[in-house]
């Protein structure tokens, strides 16, 4: 399966900020080997188009949203339409981002509205799931994913999802923290979820990539992307900086 090595770059960066990272993230992954990789940058909304123009004509490099709204358009102040982040030139939206559910308080059924309209309106979708450190301590994982996926997944079983829907796996008690997953929890979640997904996406889930994020930095990536069912590694803080980030997409 093909690997996505994916940037998460949160509420970071100017316009121009972004477009110089942009710059330099494509100079230095022209050096290297990127066969079977794809490379995923999500920028803030202002500097999807900015990425996106940086970025052009490099086949292995794509931009996505970080978030969008179920509608086409309205009266939905400060939302943001998959249509109008497909014109500002992204290909990808991230829905379900913990800081989504546990800072702005969305509900796995949101997150499954959008996932659907998402990919009902051309982006790609990248799906978050993961459990908070308490309903780890209380062995609740698997009910956490499952909910998680059944809600968001479930509903799509009959649609054709292999190359449209991207898993990342986020514990959350490991984004931000500096605490990476162990491989034992990561080989443990990552198994679950790929069980999940042949349960709720039939003949494709076992054709969906599942990324791993949370703490990943350039001395981590080469150990989880060598796991099981680990297809792929979502990177918030050390993509920021663009060699930081080309190290850990060429690892
Ligand atoms: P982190 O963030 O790499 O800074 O932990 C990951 C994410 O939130 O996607």
């Amino acid at each position: 399966m093909q690997k996505i090595i994916a940037a998460n770059w949160k509420m970071h960066k100017t316009r121009g900020e972004a477009a110089q990272t942009a710059k330099d993230l494509a100079a230095a992954l022209a050096e290297k080997n990127l066969e079977g990789r794809q490379v995923l940058v999500f920028p803030p909304f202002t500097a999807i188009a900015d990425v996106a123009a940086a970025f052009a004509g490099k086949e292995v490099l794509a931009v996505g949203g970080q978030n969008c709204y179920p509608a086409e358009q309205g009266a939905y102040t400060g939302e943001i339409s998959p249509g109008m982040l497909r014109d500002a030139g992204a290909s990808w939206v991230l829905t379900g981002h913990s800081e989504r559910r546990h800072v702005l308080g969305e509900s796995d059924a949101f997150v499954a509205d959008k996932t659907a309209f998402a990919l009902a309106h051309g982006l790609k979708v990248m799906l978050c799931v993961g459990e908070t450190l308490d309903e780890r301590v209380a062995g609740r994982l698997h009910e956490v994913l499952s909910r998680q996926l059944g809600s968001a997944v479930g509903p799509l079983a009959q649609e054709r999802l292999a190359g449209r829907l991207a898993i990342a796996y986020e514990p959350v008690w490991a984004i931000g923290t500096g605490k990476v997953a162990g491989p034992e929890e990561v080989l443990e979640a990552h198994a679950e979820t790929r069980r999940l997904l042949t349960e709720f996406a039939g003949a494709d889930g076992s054709r969906l990539p599942i990324l791993y994020g949370g703490s990943v930095k350039a001395d981590n990536a080469r150990m989880l992307i060598g796991l099981d069912n680990v297809d792929g590694l979502l990177v918030g803080g050390a993509s920021l900086e663009a060699q930081s980030f080309a190290q850990i997409a060429g690892v």
